[in-house]
């Protein structure tokens, strides 16, 4: 294949080349009918392309023409058998997987560390899931990934689950043994399917941590567009082989897409899998190796702490991304809100997320040694100010607590009669609505879930000291929406036996 062709990019500009009479929507009509002021800005040459699926430019609901020659290059490069383009974000990526191999009813084995898309596409296929708990580092306040052993026990208890969904990397860049968690599930029969957000870069670096294509999982839903230089919104869902059926996933992407898909998107996907199969590991070496200085310059600054090959050693953990660096705000006097604010308002620097304990800052193929030494410089800063040698701040721990009980299905719950209650006086109350912190986007609450004291606890820490917590219909987080009538003690399943412990 040449990697060196961009098919869908090219028949764009092709087609803007050559000028049509256009008598179809978008009504902006190559950024004539836009206001001036937007189009001025963005440039003529992103309307020009802003167009739609007329003869030529193929169709996302059934390709058959540049845009199907454009995915077989992207399933080339990522090496799975079909990739699908994604201009719904890997949350339309990850509903189609999990719709595609869950019919209402059927089980299907989650981490418990699960983003909320992977939530929504359970009550939307009406499945149950069965958790896994992550491992938990107490030290860093995060959770890594399942073990082998738990998901083995999760499918013995429950042989007739349809997949088993993973995280890899998690958000935080640590990374399972893909290869013999995947060999172990197929022993079983059973379909893998992995949300690979953060991880684009992996498929092209032996550095890196292996690929969910590369360790021989059935589907992976990669945001190419979080790592991988393509526009925002864009992701790719990758599949292979023969346990899930390419038919049924397409049809599922297409009910889920919308009818008026975005070309700037498409060709954003296109042009990146270009640099990504002609430049990936020349890019993806320097990337490394920027994030590798960095990481040991932050080791260097006191009160911090960023996890390197040690990590390895936990459990849960096999290889990590170093292009992650998840920095541990160890001995400062100070949330990783607080140094998320700090480093804006004193630097003019923007973090990928924090959370009570840490900051996380991505390195990527976008970012140069001026860029990482600017970052440096505002982290000694940070800790000249705010480092704390006799401990007297406590940290609180960050991940979602642990303790979880379940009384409806997460569609019984969401679908069901509901009232709304104040949060100090929700406990013991089924919730029938998500409550999570974005990001990460980790549900602390999932439509089913009881409300207990412990859970009330964390999202008044989290709201005491600012970080986003998000889902309630009411946005002030006063009141949550907790099924009518039944409490905890009325359940219309006992869930022991879905939630699973290593
Ligand atoms: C672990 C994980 N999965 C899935 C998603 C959804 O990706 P997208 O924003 O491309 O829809 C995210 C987004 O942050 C994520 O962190």
């Amino acid at each position: 294949m040449n990697h060196h062709n961009t098919p869908l990019f090219t028949a764009l500009r092709e087609h803007a080349a050559r000028d049509p009479l256009q008598f179809h929507i978008p009504g902006h009509k190559k950024g004539v009918g836009m206001d001036p002021e937007f189009r001025d800005f963005v440039g003529s040459n992103a309307f020009s392309i802003d167009l739609i699926n007329i003869v030529p430019l193929d169709d996302l609901h059934q390709p058959a023409g540049v845009i199907r020659d454009a995915e077989c290059l992207a399933a080339d490069a990522f090496g799975a058998d079909f990739t699908l383009f994604s201009v719904q974000g890997t949350t339309g990526a990850i509903m189609t997987m999990i719709m595609s191999v869950c019919s209402p009813g059927e089980s299907i084995i989650l981490p418990r560390n699960a983003h909320k898309s992977i939530m929504s596409a359970v009550i939307f296929a009406g499945a149950i899931p069965v958790w896994v708990n992550p491992e938990r580092d107490e030290q860093l306040g995060i959770d890594h990934g399942v073990t082998i052993s738990s998901v083995q026990k999760a499918i013995e208890q429950n042989k007739a689950v349809k997949a088993v969904l993973l995280i890899n990397p998690t958000y935080y860049g640590t990374c399972v043994n893909l290869r013999e968690m995947v060999e172990c599930i197929h022993s079983y029969n059973i379909p893998v399917l992995v949300d690979e957000a953060h991880g684009t870069l992996l498929h092209y670096h032996e550095k890196l941590p292996m690929s969910a294509m590369q360790a021989g999982a059935d589907m992976a839903a990669t945001s190419v567009h979080k790592l991988g230089g393509s526009m925002t919104q864009s992701s790719i869902l990758n599949v292979q082989g023969n346990r899930v059926d390419i038919r049924r996933i397409r049809t599922f992407m297409s009910m889920l897409t919308t009818t008026s898909t975005s070309y700037l998107l498409l060709a954003s996907l296109d042009a990146a899998r270009r640099q990504l199969a002609l430049y990936g590991r020349e890019l993806a070496e320097q990337t490394i190796q920027l994030s590798r200085e960095a990481r040991q310059q932050i080791n260097e600054i006191p009160g911090m702490y960023c996890y390197g090959d040690e990590i390895c050693q936990k459990k849960g953990v096999f290889q990590y991304d170093p292009t992650k660096l998840c920095i541990h705000l160890e001995a400062l006097n100070m949330t990783g809100f607080d140094a998320e604010q700090w480093l804006r308002s004193n630097y003019n620097i923007e973090v990928e997320l924090s959370d009570l304990s840490n900051i996380l800052c991505l390195i990527t193929l976008g970012d140069t040694e001026e860029n990482v030494d600017t970052l440096i410089a505002a982290l000694r800063h940070m800790s000249d100010e705010f480092l704390c040698l006799n401990r007297s701040y406590t940290r609180l721990p960050v991940s979602v607590p642990e303790s979880m009980c379940i009384s409806f299905t997460p569609r019984e719950a969401f679908y069901a009669q509901a009232e709304s209650v104040e949060l100090e006086l929700s406990c013991g109350r089924v919730i029938s609505e998500f409550v999570y912190v974005y990001p990460p986007g980790i549900p602390i609450l999932v439509p089913g879930q009881v409300i207990s004291p412990e859970i009330v606890d964390y999202i008044k820490r989290h709201l005491e000291v600012g970080l986003p917590v998000k889902g309630p219909e009411d946005p002030t987080n006063q009141k949550l929406r907790v099924v009518a009538g039944p409490t905890s003690k009325e359940v219309s399943f006992n869930t022991a036996e879905y939630i699973v412990r290593d």
